[in-house]
């Protein structure tokens, strides 16, 4: 009766991970999606904890709480340390996928040796491998991501290290060909821990080369990895519900890395073994040409006669958080009778969907936001693109400027617009590192200011200055 109930709430908790993740390719249905990989979980918890085999209930309850107290705070971070915030969590998986998979190793050594088998062993060795990679890997990359000091933000790179990572990566390897061969021998247990050194070794110079640049991409690799050690760890606890949801984990990570890499024109490997962000190129377009200025009467005036106006959201409208005011003032242009569209950009921002999760935050209608290929037709036509806080996702050096770290990347094409209204800070580039010739292009005006407090004015001044009432 109970493997029945198992069995069935397997399935469901499967079948609630695959809606998940469809649920999720949409804005609309997002909310769902989420809701059903909650269910999902819960239903495998439970489903877990009733199996005659739990011998101490007390455990689960103090791991439930303390789950609690460490995932309560987490899910308060703001919106633009997500990516931190999910390397920490893949940094617990891959922990606890390794500390299961030796405590199965030592469980077997000292009380049934017989069980280490070869499928089992190797199975052992996946788990331990991945498991402990991902929990340095993702440790690393969440400190370089929240600029810890003694972790270097930069790509740290010497001659021949893809030969030592890779040597490192090879050596526990064959450690680990020797234990499923060996599993029980004198000396296997000290060969073990030996795998475990090397693979937190690893996890760690997998990291040192990668620039915080790219972090979001290699973490969404590190996810992968965590769910493939999950997968290896359904097999070594003989749990189907694992295998299944750590295969659909691990194929959703890859996925996901190779949306990035293409959105971005970096191939799998240049991620990995490129050491991006040591290049710090500036292109110096923006040394001849002056920067013009506007002032917000003059760009509210700009907007109030355009027909066709395209916000261009970036990273900078995430570190304002000004979704809200946005907000406002899409409904002081809709109210005119202006036709207001969001172009949104796959690696806008720091993470996949940054500005669609922004957007959706304010409320700002899932119609309205159009896919970079989509607008670009467009822009042409558009009388005012009004870019806030993106800088490469609009850089038109990626069209052309070989050697340039964007080269290649597909962008939002601003600067075909009639005119370009741009909310930044200061001069300074973007995350790339280098200069943008958009913002000094004839029909660009510059709003210098914090988005939240620019846009704020700007709706200010056409709720005040308005024919409308
Ligand atoms: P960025 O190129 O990073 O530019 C952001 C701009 O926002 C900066 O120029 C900055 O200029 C401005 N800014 C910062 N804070 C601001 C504030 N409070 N108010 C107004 N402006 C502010 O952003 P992007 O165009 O969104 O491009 C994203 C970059 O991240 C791409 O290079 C992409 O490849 C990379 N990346 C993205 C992802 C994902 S998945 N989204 C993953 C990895 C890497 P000031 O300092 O002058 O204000």
């Amino acid at each position: 009766m109970t493997y029945a109930v198992a069995q069935a709430a397997a399935i469901l908790a499967t079948a609630l991970f695959i809606f998940s993740l469809y649920w999720m390719n949409d804005p609309k249905t997002a909310r769902h999606a989420v809701v059903a990989g909650v269910s999902g979980m819960l239903v495998a918890v439970l489903a877990t904890w009733f199996q005659p085999e739990i011998v101490h209930h007390g455990w689960i309850v103090l791991a439930i709480v303390a789950g609690f107290v460490v995932g309560v705070p987490l899910s308060l971070v703001p919106l633009t340390a997500v990516p931190q915030r999910t390397a920490l969590s893949h940094a617990f998986g891959g922990l606890a996928a390794g500390l299961v998979g030796a405590a199965e190793y030592f469980l077997g050594l000292t009380e049934h040796p017989a069980q280490l088998t070869a499928f089992r062993m190797s199975a052992i060795v996946a788990e331990v491998i991945l498991g402990f990679l991902t929990f340095t890997g993702s440790l690393m990359a969440a400190g370089k991501l929240q600029e810890v000091k003694w972790i270097p933000q930069r790509p740290v790179t010497y001659p021949g290290q893809n030969v030592v990572n890779i040597g490192v990566l090879v050596v526990a390897v064959a450690l680990g060909v020797v234990v499923v061969m060996h599993p029980a021998a004198a000396w296997s247990a000290r060969v073990f821990y030996g795998i475990v050194g090397l693979a937190v070794l690893f996890g760690v110079l997998l990291i040192i080369p990668i620039g915080g640049a790219d972090m979001p991409t290699v973490i969404s690799i590190l996810n992968s990895y965590a769910g493939l050690s999950a997968v290896a760890m359904g097999f070594v606890l003989n749990n189907k519900l694992l295998v299944t949801a750590g295969a659909l984990d691990g194929s959703s990570g890859l996925i996901l890395s190779i949306i990035m890499c293409r959105a971005m024109n970096r191939s799998f490997t240049n991620v990995l073994f490129g050491a991006f962000g040591t290049v710090q190129k500036t292109v110096a377009v923006g040394e001849q040409k002056a920067w013009k200025q506007e002032t917000v009467e003059g760009a509210a005036q700009l907007l109030e006669q355009a027909s066709l106006v395209v916000v261009i959201p970036g990273y900078g409208m995430a570190v304002a958080q000004a979704q809200h005011k946005v907000r406002e003032l899409y409904d002081q242009l809709t109210k005119r009778g202006i036709t207001v569209k969001f172009a949104i950009h796959p690696v806008a921002g720091r993470m996949p969907g940054h500005m669609n999760v922004l957007l959706a935050e304010a409320n700002i209608p899932y119609t309205a936001l159009v896919e970079m290929e989509e607008i670009n037709p467009d822009m042409p036509q558009c009388d005012v693109a009004l870019v806030i806080g993106a800088n490469d996702v609009v850089n038109p050096a990626a069209r052309y400027a070989k050697g340039s770290p964007i080269y290649g990347m597909p962008i939002i094409d601003a600067d075909k617009a009639k005119t370009v209204l741009a909310i930044k800070r200061s001069k300074n580039p973007g995350f790339a590192g280098i200069d943008n010739e958009l913002y000094v292009q004839d029909n660009t005006w510059m709003l210098f200011g914090d988005a939240k407090a620019v846009i704020g004015d700007l709706v200010k001044q056409l709720a005040s200055g308005s024919g409308i009432h």
